[in-house]
């Protein structure tokens, strides 16, 4: 099968190689002009990953072109920020045809709404389809290691190439029919982790974190409910599965920035020493927004936005989202 991923990126190059496994033809598009002659010529990703080589099946463009027309699955795995401006240079080169899936987490920044409405807006309402969700640390992927996704979609066709794309004896997929509330899960999670983070940089212990992260999935099936999505979806891998590994990880970028602050580092000392984004920032707002659409209340979502913007003092507002 032709496949293009959008993003070489993290997980844009993890998951390329993990569905490379399945001899399919491979085509990473990307805009940093270093990473594609890497791939094209070295067959490496350097930037990303200094050690992974990557197989033949594995080539790499700058431009948006023809072939993408001819894949039977477009995977977009840009941050959240980027996703408007990447579906509008995208739309005049892909069909009906093309089964799409969305691997970005995160909301539209301006908007709050999750991202499927940006997909839907900008490539028209009747394109295949689906989001990929799940616990999936990208250096665990290129290093082999067993991972799984939940594939949302209504759509047979979508699930199907989708499955035959990715499916390994490595990787597997579940299906579900909840496109709003697995965005949802995988946006709040990033949230979620950094006030996991806060609260272990603060040097609390299990008990409490775990009556945070019961809290956490509370808050979240509320939104997700009042979004109309399906609340079983938070106990599934795009729920619990993601928001446990990426609260609890020193692997998460989102956690660590956590950690720092909790530790007492100010945000701008704390973004320095990750060194990289911390996409779950840029949810901060857009969950508040929608929460707020819908009238209910997200404590700890709100907490986060109080240490990290109104300089709040992150022992009392810890402390304040766990007796509530
Ligand atoms: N890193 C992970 O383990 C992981 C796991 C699951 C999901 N995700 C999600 O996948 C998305 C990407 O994450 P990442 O860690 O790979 O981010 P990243 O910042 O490492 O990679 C994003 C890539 O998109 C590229 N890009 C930006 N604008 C572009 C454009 N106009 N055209 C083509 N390429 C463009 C960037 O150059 C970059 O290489 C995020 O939304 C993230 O939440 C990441």
């Amino acid at each position: 099968m032709k496949i293009a991923v959008i993003g070489a990126g993290k997980f844009g190059t993890a998951m390329a190689f993990a569905m490379s496994k399945n001899n399919h033809e491979i085509i990473i598009y990307d805009i940093v002009q270093s990473r594609i002659n890497d791939i094209n010529q070295n067959h490496r990703n350097s930037e990303v990953f200094s050690d992974l080589v990557l197989p033949d099946n594995i080539s790499a463009r700058a431009t948006f072109d023809e072939y993408l027309n001819k894949c039977s699955l477009v995977c977009v795995a840009v941050s959240s920020s980027a996703l408007p401006l990447v579906l509008d240079q995208l739309s005049g080169f892909l069909t009906v045809e093309n089964v799409i899936l969305n691997l970005s987490k995160g909301f539209q920044k301006s908007t709050g709404s999750t991202l499927e409405k940006i997909y839907f807006e900008k490539l028209g309402k009747d394109i295949l389809f689906g989001v990929g969700s799940g616990p999936n640390f990208a250096t665990e992927i290129i290093a082999g290691d067993i991972s799984a996704m939940t594939i949302a979609t209504h759509s047979d066709r979508v699930f199907d190439v989708v499955s035959r794309a990715i499916c390994s004896d490595i990787f597997f997929v579940q299906r579900s029919t909840d496109i709003v509330g697995v965005g949802i899960c995988g946006a709040v999670k990033n949230v979620i982790a950094i006030i996991a983070g806060i609260h272990s940089g603060l040097g609390f212990g299990y008990n409490s974190k775990f009556v945070l992260l019961t809290k956490a999935v509370q808050e979240i099936v509320c939104l997700v409910k009042a979004a109309g999505g399906q609340p079983e979806t938070v106990i599934g891998l795009a729920g619990v599965g993601d928001l446990l590994m990426t609260a609890t990880s020193e692997n998460s970028r989102n956690f660590t920035f956590g950690k720092y602050l909790g530790q007492g580092l100010s945000t701008e000392l704390a973004l320095q020493k990750v060194g990289s984004t911390v996409e779950g920032l840029d949810s901060v707002e857009p969950a508040l927004m929608l929460a707020k659409n819908f009238n209910i209340q997200m404590p700890l979502v709100q907490a986060v936005f109080d240490i990290v913007y109104n300089q709040q003092e992150a022992r009392s507002n810890v402390l304040k989202v766990l007796f509530n």
